[in-house]
């Protein structure tokens, strides 16, 4: 549990965007959960504190999801033959009514806490379902977890079966119990999150706008994922000049409420302008737009234009919650963009994507996702002897391999705001 101590190993991490520094066998000082940096030797003044001696392992931040959805970890991997509607309507959306009881949920819930403690994920912003008593349940397991998270208890009322369908004054009035309720945890934190547009009424989110300002919380959602999704947001909104427009109508698209949109695979130009100006996080998700069949958002276009991107799982959308595993899709699909799509936009880099799942979606939680001084202190230890190799290589390289074929066995330690979980 003790905060104040020094690691040794193979360091590898961001300060900007594409470029990895690395310290072979060098020493990051923690004091009091914080980084006091990366050091070639152990400055004097640190040199009685505790050592964890991870000598020739690497060392990398904590790994960032900035969207998975908790209550569909035991659906990953099944009814991946649909497109996004379907997909929800035909399975999703019965799946999810289980968390109505709190059996059920604590059962589930007990699963995905203890996959994510064992992931090298430190932190993520999350869905639960539309029940405030299991949503709570899913932060308690959390907060005991050490991780930390954003924790959503979703808006739906319409368009949703009657089985989970809210009426408008239930979902406003179970948000702010709900919120108030949330003032207990330390590590896990309430985040406003309507489901997407087509599941909130207007009346529902004005009300989740006026409660994110007056009780000071951030918001989470959907943004033009799927093309059907899109073509219904516009017949919803004809008032709206855009999908991310519908959600700025009501206060929820960034600005003075910090917000995390999920996709953008075809947000248009007046949308990225707008989420520029007005700060929002993008959650790219690979995985989830491949086997939804959304498409291929253009990340490289995004990162040209100093939008803030991170990387997500979307489980149950994804099928794996390993950011790892994202940072491989990212590559790949950014691949297959340029190849088949649009060859001015080249793919990215395993810099690039290793930015973006630390310290691009750290972002969202603060100091967050580097070894920098005055950084939160998050780490994994890798242990890369476990995959034999017969030749040396350099750090970088031994990065690349472990993002590509390393799992959660090869996780040696890990720390979340100092405190060691592994
Ligand atoms: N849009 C609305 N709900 C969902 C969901 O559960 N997953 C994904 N990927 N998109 C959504
Ligand atoms: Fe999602």
């Amino acid at each position: 549990m003790t905060k104040s101590f020094v690691v040794k190993g193979n360091i590898l991490y961001c300060e900007e965007m594409g470029k990895i520094k690395t310290e072979p066998n060098g020493y990051i000082v923690c004091i009091d959960g914080i980084s006091k940096g990366v050091f070639s030797d152990i400055p004097e003044e640190y040199k009685d504190l505790e050592l964890y001696d991870y000598t020739d392992k690497l060392i990398i931040p904590g790994l960032i999801d900035l969207h998975i959805h908790a209550p569909q970890f035991h659906q990953r991997g099944t009814g991946m033959d649909m497109e996004l509607l379907d997909w929800l309507n035909k399975r999703t959306f019965k799946q999810e009514s289980q968390f109505e009881d709190l059996e059920f949920a604590d059962k589930a819930y007990t699963i995905f806490v203890d996959a994510m403690k064992k992931s090298a994920t430190t932190r993520a912003s999350m869905f639960a379902t539309r029940h405030r008593p299991a949503t709570l349940l899913l932060m308690e397991k959390l907060e005991e977890s050490g991780l930390f998270s954003y924790v959503g208890k979703l808006n739906m009322d319409r368009h949703c079966p009657d089985y989970l369908c809210e009426t408008p004054e239930e979902s406003v009035s179970e948000t702010i119990r709900w919120v108030k309720e949330c003032g207990k945890f330390e590590r896990t934190k309430p985040i406003i999150t309507p489901r997407f547009i087509p599941s909130c009424t207007d009346e529902t989110m004005m009300n989740l706008g006026k409660i994110a300002r007056e009780y000071n919380v951030p918001a989470q959602s959907h943004v033009s994922e799927n093309l059907s999704e899109i073509k219904w947001v516009s017949e919803l909104c004809p008032n709206s000049r855009f999908y991310g427009d519908a959600y700025n109508n009501f206060g929820l698209f960034g600005g003075d409420v910090k917000t995390i949109m999920a996709h953008c695979v075809w947000s248009c130009d007046e949308e990225l302008e707008m989420m520029k100006n007005q700060g929002v996080f993008i959650a790219h998700s690979p995985q989830s737009n491949t086997n939804v069949s959304s498409g291929i958002a253009p990340i490289r276009r995004y990162i040209d234009m100093g939008l803030k991107v991170g990387l997500a799982s979307d489980v149950a959308g994804g099928s794996s919650e390993s950011i790892m595993r994202a940072m491989v899709d990212a590559v790949q699909v950014s691949k297959l963009r340029w190849r088949l799509v649009d060859q001015a936009l080249p793919c990215l880099t395993i810099p690039e994507v290793f930015y973006m799942a630390t310290k691009g979606g750290g972002e969202f939680f603060g100091k967050v996702g580097s070894f920098e001084q005055g950084y939160e202190f998050d780490a994994v230890v890798l242990d890369d002897s476990l995959i034999p190799c017969p030749i040396e290589m350099s750090l970088e390289d031994r990065l690349e391999r472990m993002i590509y074929i390393s799992d959660d066995r090869h996780i040696k330690a890990k720390f979340v705001f100092g405190e060691k979980l592994i």
